[in-house]
């Protein structure tokens, strides 16, 4: 058990999606922060994982409101995330493959979050616990890959892993007791997973999933950075 230190700011990016909403409640409850802060593309300032500016200046904007309130930022969890939209479906065979569809996945699935790293590592404390954590997919790992399908999304976020694991090698040598993970959230009830409910397939509500990746953060110290883990803590195969 390493409870994050009281006080200090919470943030969640991609706080308008289904995991992102629940997370940011979660947090208002879990009562060791003194703020929690939600952005996303509709928020002010406007975040868009496609363009590093909109990144840069809402990091500009937190540092700014770290300093003002005298807080140390001791969350971040990325909650963004892309599957499908109507322009584009997972793939169930590889003639399905498409570039503008593949490119478009590891736009939000890696290189934005990749960028977030960039802006708002830096941000951390550099003393005390503080968590950088990125909402992976059980789908990414390639050692568990025995169904197939899903090619873009499954290598964007086999790519993200190994982002977030790069990442925990800097992020020791210049913070210490800060951390970085990779986490499933499980499969949630959501819009990006609706069209693909199966029965059999252990759904849960984002609030369940939400209290679940709150708990588990709150448990992990440095030791677990660099990790891919469930929203229970278990690791999962790279
Ligand atoms: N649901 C599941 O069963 C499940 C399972 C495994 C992993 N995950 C992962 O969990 C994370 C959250 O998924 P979710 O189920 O909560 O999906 P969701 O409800 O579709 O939320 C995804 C969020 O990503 C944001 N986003 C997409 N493109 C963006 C961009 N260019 N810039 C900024 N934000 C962007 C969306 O923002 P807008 O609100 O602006 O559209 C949306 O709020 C994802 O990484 C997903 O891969 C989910």
């Amino acid at each position: 058990m390493s409870p994050f230190p009281q006080g200090g700011l919470a943030l969640i990016i991609g706080a308008q999606g289904g995991i992102g909403q629940a997370l940011t409640r979660h947090a208002d409850q879990l009562g060791q922060f003194t703020q929690t802060i939600g952005l996303s593309r509709h928020s002010n300032p406007p975040l868009d994982l496609l363009t590093e500016a909109s990144i840069a200046e809402a990091a500009t904007h937190i540092g700014q409101h770290l300093k003002q309130h005298e807080q140390a930022l001791r969350a971040v969890i990325v909650a963004t995330g892309f599957l499908h939209d109507p322009t584009g479906q997972p793939e169930k065979s590889w003639q399905q493959l498409n570039a503008a569809h593949m490119a478009h996945s590891f736009a939000v699935n890696v290189i934005g979050p990749a960028l977030l790293a960039k802006h708002f590592l830096p941000l951390l404390p550099s003393d005390g616990k503080a968590v950088f954590a990125v909402l992976s997919a059980k789908v990414g790992s390639i050692g568990d890959n025995h169904l197939g399908g899903w090619y873009s999304y499954r290598a964007a976020k086999a790519a993200l892993n190994q982002v977030v694991r790069t990442a925990s090698v800097e992020l020791k040598r210049k913070k210490p007791q800060a951390l970085c993970v990779a986490m499933h959230p499980g499969t949630v009830n959501t819009d990006l997973s609706a069209p693909f409910a199966k029965t059999g397939l252990q759904v849960q509500s984002p609030d369940e999933a939400a209290a679940a990746l709150w708990a588990t953060l709150g448990r992990l110290d440095a030791s677990s950075s660099g990790q891919f883990l469930n929203q229970h803590g278990d690791v999962l195969p790279w």
